[in-house]
């Protein structure tokens, strides 16, 4: 038997990272707890002020480079001239945290095409445009790398009683989207996984009313909501080389939210 350097286990130690949506909620936390792990952070998010004040207090708190960037991800040009920032200032990153979502409530019959499109630009395509231009950036360089999607438990269960049917549909497309890419890049070193959240307490949940949100905890078996720091551990663990031969998986982190 060989002596395991249990520390390193989960090391982050300079892996450049870039968190899109990660100027609030689950990015924001995610991204905290990889620079802890000693990665360099980019964050990409729309709203530009918060993203630039995320990337100043990781590098207040760890000393490490992190940096910001406006970057609206259903945007392909965007997506793409970030990404060249990112590894002319940072270097070629390492692993993506594809993480930018919205959310809305509306019954089906009541949604217009202009908000279907909405949700499933930011949610779907939004995931497609940032995994494909990062995969090509290191495939140039000749690097290999880690794709994490930011899933979501309603990809496989349809959530009551809100109606929500983009997002659930968004989310459906990003878990088969994450097997086919894993498919697709395996061949080229970069691995593809999802994280699949249940309820989580961000300020996109803080905007539901208190009752909704009652009703939510209710139907959790472990009777509260998540909060992004329960989330941290399955992200750091996909970046790292310890997952090095998981590829097309989707972690729920619920919970147990689905298996009742
Ligand atoms: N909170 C939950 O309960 C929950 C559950 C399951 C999945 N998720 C998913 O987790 C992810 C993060 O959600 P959150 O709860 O942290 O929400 P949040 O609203 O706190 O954060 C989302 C971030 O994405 C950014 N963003 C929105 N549109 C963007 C765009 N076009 N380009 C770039 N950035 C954009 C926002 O500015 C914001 O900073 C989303 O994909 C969401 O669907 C959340």
């Amino acid at each position: 038997m060989e002596k395991i350097n249990g520390e390193a286990l989960f090391s982050l130690k300079d892996k450049i990272i870039v968190v899109t949506g990660g100027a609030s909620g689950i990015g924001r936390t995610v991204a905290n707890y990889m620079a802890a792990m000693g990665a360099h952070i980019a964050i990409f998010d729309v709203t530009a002020d918060k993203a630039e004040a995320v990337a100043g207090e990781l590098v207040e708190l760890y000393g490490h480079r992190a940096m910001a960037l406006a970057c609206d991800v259903t945007k392909p040009e965007q997506v793409e001239q970030s990404l060249e920032r990112v590894a002319e200032t940072l270097g070629v990153p390492d692993v993506l945290v594809n993480n930018a979502g919205i959310g809305q409530h509306k019954f089906c019959l009541d949604l217009t095409p202009e908000e279907w499109l909405r949700v499933n630009d930011v949610n779907y395509n939004g995931i497609f445009y940032m995994a494909t231009a990062f995969a090509r950036l290191l495939i140039r360089h000749g690097k290999q790398g880690s794709i994490i999607n930011t899933g979501s438990m309603s990809a496989g269960i349809v959530n009551v009683p809100q109606q929500q049917i983009a997002y659930n549909s968004s989310k459906a497309g990003v878990i088969h989207m994450t097997h086919t890419l894993a498919v697709e890049l395996a061949d080229y070193g970069i691995r593809v996984n999802a994280v699949s959240p249940g309820y989580i307490f961000t300020e996109m949940t803080a905007k539901r009313p208190q009752s909704l949100r009652d009703e939510w905890i209710s139907r959790t078996p472990q009777k509260r909501l998540g909060v992004p720091d329960d989330l941290a551990a399955a992200y750091i663990y996909l970046a790292s080389d310890s997952a090095r031969y998981t590829t097309g998986s989707n972690i729920v982190v619920d919970g147990g939210y689905t298996i009742i």
